[in-house]
């Protein structure tokens, strides 16, 4: 009998990339496989996330939970965003924990697991720690990070200290990674990094100089792969070229997790985001006269410490401009090693939202993003969408899969299409969901 890991994973993409590689190393060189229940665990990990305090704060009392309930010779790891940032301090603070293995270090779980009391976070990087056991367990979509780290250095962002520098993976790794999966059956990848689109700008080694235009149009050429989608690509990065592969290219999907951040130029500059408004609502103008049905995701962040009214009217016009599909929005959390942490403690002038006003502000964004939703669903009934099916309910006869522009969609169906891309005719919309007919 081999032995069982339950994970949890909190935060974003790329820890949701490192748990997979994770999970794939522990099966290959130490015979686990998965479990949902901790109680029957011989090792449970917490794959953390630190870009909000809460979640970070949540940590010790998620540890003392799993403590209890563990079986009595089970360890307990903690890994990702919040093992980087607070590193052996974690194990100072629970003795329930056998180890600690930053977001950076997650090749090295096979080993780690051996130690006793030990916390590994460190940020140096060499071409070997990208090599990472293959997922016996492919599906259709596939998951490759293309860069590690961030270099930007937003005054709000503590993932440039947690994840280290930016450094890109080498092409020809990338390449044999999509092309491994779409032997095994993969038809969608989803490329992933904190900058996507700043690819190619520094490797660990001499490698091949190529961007991430180029990237993009090199995978497209794997036999067999469908589609290509990534997440985040940075505002400033999206140069004309990259907006004409995007629009040109048919494998690349036709939605865009562009994040703004905040509407006003003032805020821009102090978030250092590195454009303005203009600059953003310039770019999906281009993307849009060339692919009229782009969809358009987005992150805001409110309250970010001197956020005036004017400022967050800002924020809701660019809303009612953009009308974004998806939007994911955070109150302003303040994170250590960030500039804007060090603005609120030295500079008196610089002050936090109050608390009461930016949770105001976050609800109206809510609602009216909500409002433009329902109206721009409905705008859907009678288009055609590609829909790749991902799940098929045997009893109620009803596939699901996402569209290119990774909408939701339903249809009723005789037969089991999951793994097929199909046209598909939008029917009827139910709340969020979007329903359909085969054509
Ligand atoms: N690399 C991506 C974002 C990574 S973090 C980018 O450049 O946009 C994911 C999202 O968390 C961010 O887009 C931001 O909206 C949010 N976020 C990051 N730090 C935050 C903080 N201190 N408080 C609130 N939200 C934050
Ligand atoms: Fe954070 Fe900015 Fe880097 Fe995104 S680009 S990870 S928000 S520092
Ligand atoms: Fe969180 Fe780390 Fe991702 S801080 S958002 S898990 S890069």
């Amino acid at each position: 009998m081999g032995k069982k890991l339950y994970i949890q994973t909190l935060g974003c993409a790329m820890n949701e990339r490192d748990s997979a590689h994770i999970i794939a190393e522990l099966q290959e060189k130490e015979h686990y496989f998965l479990t949902q229940n901790p109680k029957e665990a011989d090792l449970i990990l917490i794959n953390t996330c630190s870009v909000r305090e809460k979640p970070e704060k949540k940590l010790f009392s998620e540890i003392g939970q799993y403590a209890k309930l563990k079986k009595q010779d089970a360890k307990i790891g903690v890994c990702g965003c919040t093992a980087s940032h607070l590193g052996d301090v974690i194990l100072k603070r629970s003795k329930s924990v056998d180890f600690v293995l930053g977001a950076r270090n997650v090749s090295k779980i096979s080993q780690i697991i051996h130690q006793k009391r030990v916390a590994w976070v460190d940020i140096d990087y060499d071409d070997s720690a990208y090599v990472f056991s293959q997922n016996p367990n492919s599906t259709l979509k596939g998951m490759i990070n293309i860069s590690i780290g961030c270099d930007k250095k937003c005054t709000y962002c503590i993932v440039p200290h947690t994840r280290g520098n930016e450094i890109s993976i080498p092409a020809a790794l990338i390449l044999d990674e999509a092309k491994r999966m779409v032997g095994d059956g993969v038809k969608e990848i989803l490329l992933l990094g904190q900058n996507v689109n700043n690819y190619g700008k520094r490797f660990s080694n001499e490698h091949r100089a190529i961007n991430f235009t180029q990237l993009l149009n090199e995978i497209s050429q794997i036999n067999g792969l469908e589609r290509i989608r990534f997440t985040s690509p940075h505002p400033l990065h999206m140069d004309d070229d990259f907006i004409s592969e995007f629009a040109r290219n048919p494998k690349i999907c036709k939605s865009i997790h562009m994040p703004l951040q905040s509407g006003s130029n003032a805020i821009l500059q102090k978030m250092r985001r590195g454009y303005t408004k203009e600059w953003f609502l310039n770019r999906i103008e281009k993307m849009r006269s060339l692919i009229p049905c782009l969809s358009v995701g987005t992150d805001i962040i409110v309250g970010f410490p001197t956020e005036s009214e004017e400022d967050f009217l800002d924020t809701l016009d660019m809303l009612e401009k953009v009308r974004f599909d998806t939007l994911y929005s955070f109150i302003y959390s303040s994170r250590p090693h960030t500039q804007a942490q060090k603005w609120l403690e030295e500079d008196k002038s610089v002050k936090l939202v109050d608390e009461e006003v930016a949770k105001e502000r976050l609800m109206l964004l809510k609602e009216r993003h909500k409002e433009i939703l329902t109206e721009d669903n409905f705008k859907q009934i009678g288009k055609i969408h590609s829909i790749l099916f991902e799940s098929f309910d045997e009893e109620n006869l009803l596939l699901e899969g996402r569209s290119d522009t990774n909408k939701l969609v339903r249809v009723k169906a005789g037969r089991n299409l999951v793994g097929e891309i199909c046209k598909v005719k939008i029917s009827q919309i139910k709340g969020a969901q979007l329903l359909g007919e085969l054509i």
